[in-house]
C-alpha cells in the first residue's frame, strides 16, 4: 500500500448493526502471575529483566495483575458496554517449554475468562501469540530456527481443542513484524538479538508457524471458527515523487508488508524483496517445497493494527531534514535490505510516544487492502498514550485521546462508505499496561490503573466510548 490519497470524508457516521466496538490487551501486559500455575518464563520475562533493556527497569512480572483481577475486569467491560474483547493466550501458560502436553491450570484461566465475556454478552477474540515466545525455544534457536513454527502449530491446536467451543475468531499472530524485526533485527524487543538474517529467518518461520497454526486450528475448531492474522501493515507516504523517495517506500513496503501479504494472500515472495535482501539470507535455502502453500491457507479475515503513518525517503533526501523512525534507539536497523531509508514525521500533532496523528493512514490502509485482498477486516488495534493527569477526585480527563479515537473510528466510517468490509474496532488499550520496552510510563487505557494500588478507573475516554457502542454511531 503505497498511501496518496485524499481521505473521503463523508457525513454519515454511523457502523452496521453488527460492528465489533471492542478493546485489546495482551497477556503480557496485563496478567502478571509469572509464576502461577506452571507457567514458565518467556522472551519478554528474561527480556525485561535484563538490565537496560526496559525504561526503569519495569517487568510485566505483577503487571495489572488481571490474572487475579479478569472478573472485575470484564464486569468492567460490561458497565462499558463493549461487545467484543480482544486478547492473548501466553503460551508459556498453556505449554511451558514449548512442546508437550498443555497444562490445564493454564488452560482453566483462559477458560473462566472465557465464560466470564460470554456471560456478560462479550464475543472473545483469541490472539494466540502476542510476543511471549517460551524461553525454552528461543534457547533451542527462536524464531530463525524453522523447529519453531512446528512447536507453534502444536501449541495452537492445543489451545483450540481446550477453548474451541468457546471462541469464535482467532488471530494467530499479533504484529509478526515487530516479532521478526524489533526482536532479532534492531533487538529494542525481545529476545533482543540484532542480525538482520536472522530477523528475514524470523518473518519466514512466523509465516511458516501462521499457515501450520492456520491448518491446526481448522482441524481442530468447528466450520464456524473464523480465523485471522492481526498484522501492522505501514501506511507508507512517499516525502516526495521524487524518484529515489518512490524507491524508498518500495523497499520499505517490500520489508515492511509484504514480506507478510505476499505469502500469506499470493503464496509468494515478491522478485523485489528477493533481491534487495539477497545479500543477507539465501533464500532459496531459508524457504522450503511447500511453505507458501502451507502460509498461503486461506483465512477469514485480516486483522490491521494501525496507529500512524510511515513517511520515508532517500538518505540523501533527509539530509537537512529531522528524522524519526520511532522504533526505539537502536544502532541496528530493523529493515534488512533498507537500512538507509529515512524516516519522517506525517506532522507534528504527536502522541506522548511521538506518533503522529493523522487517521486519513488508517481509512486508507483499509480501502487499499479492500481493493487488494477483498477479505473482511478488522482494526485490532488503534489508540494512543498521552500524559494523562489524575485529579484530585482520581478522575483523569482525556480529551486527547477522545479526539484521537473519534478521528479513528470516523475514518472506518470513510472507509466503509468506500466499499471496505471492515467488521470491527479494537481501542488499545482497555486499561493501561506494560507498554513493552517503554515499560508502565506510556498509558495506553481508556481505563486509569493506579500502580500503587492497582485500581482500576474508567478515563473521560472510556465514558464517550462507551456512549459511541451505545449508539452504534458517532455524534
Ligand atoms: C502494538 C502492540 C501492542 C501495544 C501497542 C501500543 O505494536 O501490538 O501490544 O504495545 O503497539
Amino acid at each position: 500500500m503505497t498511501m496518496a490519497s485524499p481521505p473521503n470524508r463523508s457525513a454519515h457516521r454511523a457502523f452496521p448493526a453488527d460492528f465489533a466496538f471492542g478493546a485489546a490487551t495482551a497477556a503480557y501486559q496485563i496478567e502478571g502471575a509469572v509464576t502461577e500455575h506452571g507457567r514458565t518464563a518467556s522472551i519478554w520475562d528474561t527480556f525485561s529483566h535484563t538490565p537496560g533493556k526496559v525504561v526503569g527497569g519495569d517487568t510485566g512480572d505483577i503487571a495489572v495483575d488481571h490474572y487475579h483481577r479478569f472478573r472485575e475486569d470484564v464486569r468492567m467491560m460490561g458497565e462499558l458496554g463493549l461487545t467484543s474483547y480482544r486478547f492473548s493466550l501466553a503460551w508459556p501458560r498453556i505449554q511451558p517449554t514449548g512442546c508437550g502436553p498443555a497444562v490445564e491450570r493454564g488452560l482453566d484461566f483462559y477458560r473462566d475468562l472465557v465464560d466470564e465475556l460470554l456471560a456478560h454478552g462479550i464475543t472473545p477474540v483469541a490472539t494466540l501469540y502476542h510476543w511471549d515466545l517460551p524461553q525454552e525455544l528461543e534457547s533451542a534457536g527462536g524464531w530463525p530456527h524453522r523447529d519453531t513454527a512446528y512447536r507453534f502449530a502444536e501449541y495452537a491446536a492445543l489451545a483450540a481443542e481446550a477453548l474451541g467451543d468457546r471462541v469464535g475468531t482467532w488471530t494467530t499472530l499479533n504484529e509478526p513484524w515487530c516479532s521478526a524485526f524489533l526482536g532479532y533485527g534492531s533487538g529494542v524487543h525481545a529476545p533482543g538479538r540484532t542480525d538482520p538474517a536472522d530477523a528475514l529467518k524470523a518473518a519466514h518461520h512466523l509465516n511458516l508457524g501462521h499457515g501450520l497454526a492456520v491448518g491446526a486450528l481448522r482441524a481442530a475448531l468447528p466450520a464456524s471458527a473464523q480465523l485471522a492474522v492481526s498484522l501492522n501493515l505501514h501506511a507508507i507516504r512517499p516525502l516526495s515523487q521524487h524518484p529515489d523517495d518512490l524507491e524508498a517506500a518500495r523497499r520499505i513496503e517490500a520489508v515492511g508488508n509484504r514480506i507478510f501479504t505476499g505469502p500469506m494472500f499470493k503464496g509468494r515472495y515478491d522478485d523485489d524483496l528477493l533481491g534487495d535482501t539477497a545479500h543477507i539470507v539465501k533464500w532459496d535455502e531459508l524457504v522450503h517445497d511447500g511453505d507458501l502453500a502451507e502460509i498461503s491457507r486461506p483465512i477469514d479475515l485480516l486483522g490491521l493494527n494501525y496507529y500512524n503513518p510511515t513517511v520515508v525517503s532517500s538518505a540523501e533526501n533527509a539530509k537537512d531534514l529531522p528524522r524519526h523512525d520511532g522504533h526505539g534507539d537502536s544502532p541496528h536497523s530493523p529493515w534488512p535490505g533498507a537500512e538507509d531509508v529515512a524516516f519522517h514525521h506525517a506532522n507534528e500533532d504527536l502522541t506522548a510516544m511521538g506518533w503522529p496523528i493523522d487517521p486519513t493512514g488508517l481509512s486508507d490502509s483499509l480501502t487499499a487492502l479492500h481493493r487488494e485482498f477483498g477479505l473482511p477486516l478488522l482494526v485490532t488495534e488503534n489508540g494512543a498514550a498521552f500524559e494523562d493527569v489524575v485529579g484530585a477526585d482520581g478522575s483523569v480527563h482525556d480529551p486527547e485521546r477522545i479526539r484521537y479515537i473519534e478521528g479513528h473510528l470516523s475514518a472506518i466510517a470513510d472507509a466503509i462508505d468506500a466499499g471496505a468490509d471492515v467488521r470491527g474496532y479494537y481501542l488499545w488499550s482497555l486499561m493501561d499496561n506494560f507498554e513493552w520496552a517503554y515499560g508502565y510510563g506510556k498509558r495506553f487505557g481508556m481505563v486509569h490503573v493506579d500502580y500503587d494500588t492497582l485500581v482500576r478507573t474508567p478515563k473521560s475516554s472510556a465514558c464517550w466510548y462507551s456512549q459511541v457502542i451505545r449508539r452504534g454511531r458517532l455524534a
